[in-house]
């Protein structure tokens, strides 16, 4: 069984995908992580962020490693777990650039795809339905208020001892979710056979609630 959780940032997807993922025992796949990574090894080599034949040999060279498990998934590169540090906001705030290259998408989709072979996979990121997995057997489409999104990455840095104002997060939420959407390649929208969640004002038990009972009704 193939479950694909597609939506903008902070919508809740990767803390949702998580737990649905070890209920029911499935593989678990953060596709965001898969672009933070490559975003992350640019930055650190000091590649130009629009040169994607640079940044293609990090993975012709395979130092990158993506090795799911049903808690999560660890991001390796050259043996070093990078988990932690593709979360920064650097990576945060650039990643919209590197994940419209072509050449990348074409890349990362295709790993995912082998990884989700024969598996029983919940997998999160932006084209999951579109793209990635078109015949999942569940399409969930997770939205919520830039205003809600805005406060749980404040929420989040805090957590971090990171401090970024307010209206500073919901500017960079609202530009990556345009970057996002409006790119030539695989943009972030709604699968025509996704069922729209809206957040805004659930707990997270109430999501989890809500989606099991979608994924129960195809069971
Ligand atoms: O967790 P957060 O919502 O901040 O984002 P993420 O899921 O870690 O994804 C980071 C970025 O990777 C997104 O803003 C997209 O630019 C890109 N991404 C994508 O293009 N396609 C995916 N399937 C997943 C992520
Ligand atoms: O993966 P995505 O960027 O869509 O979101 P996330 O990283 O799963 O969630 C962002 C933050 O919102 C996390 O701190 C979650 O705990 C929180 N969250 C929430 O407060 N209420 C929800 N219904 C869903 C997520």
């Amino acid at each position: 069984m193939q479950i694909a959780i597609d939506g903008p940032a902070s919508a809740g997807k990767s803390t949702i995908a998580k737990q649905l993922a070890a209920d029911l025992h499935f593989i678990y796949l953060d596709t965001g992580a898969m672009y933070r990574a490559v975003t992350w090894w640019a930055l650190q080599q000091d590649i130009p962020l629009a040169d994607e034949k640079k940044i293609l040999t990090a993975l012709d060279d395979e130092p990158i490693r993506f090795i799911p498990a049903p808690g999560g998934q660890r991001v390796e590169l050259f043996g070093h777990d990078i988990t932690m540090a593709i979360r920064s906001e650097a990576v945060t705030n650039n990643v919209s650039q590197v994940s419209a290259l072509p050449g990348v998408r074409t890349e990362m989709v295709k790993r995912q795809r082998d990884i989700a072979a024969g598996q029983n996979i919940v997998m999160d990121g932006r084209d999951i339905g579109t793209t990635v997995l078109p015949h999942a057997d569940v399409k969930i489409f997770m939205v919520a208020s830039v205003a809600e999104r805005a406060k749980r990455r404040f929420k989040d840095n805090a957590e971090k001892g990171i401090h970024v104002p307010l209206e500073k997060l919901a500017q960079e939420i609202e530009a990556r979710d345009f970057k996002d959407s409006h790119r030539t390649e695989s943009p972030l929208k709604q699968a025509p056979d996704a069922i729209k969640v809206d957040t805004t004002s659930l707990t997270i038990p109430q999501v989890v609630a809500k989606i099991t009972a979608i994924i129960q009704k195809k069971q």
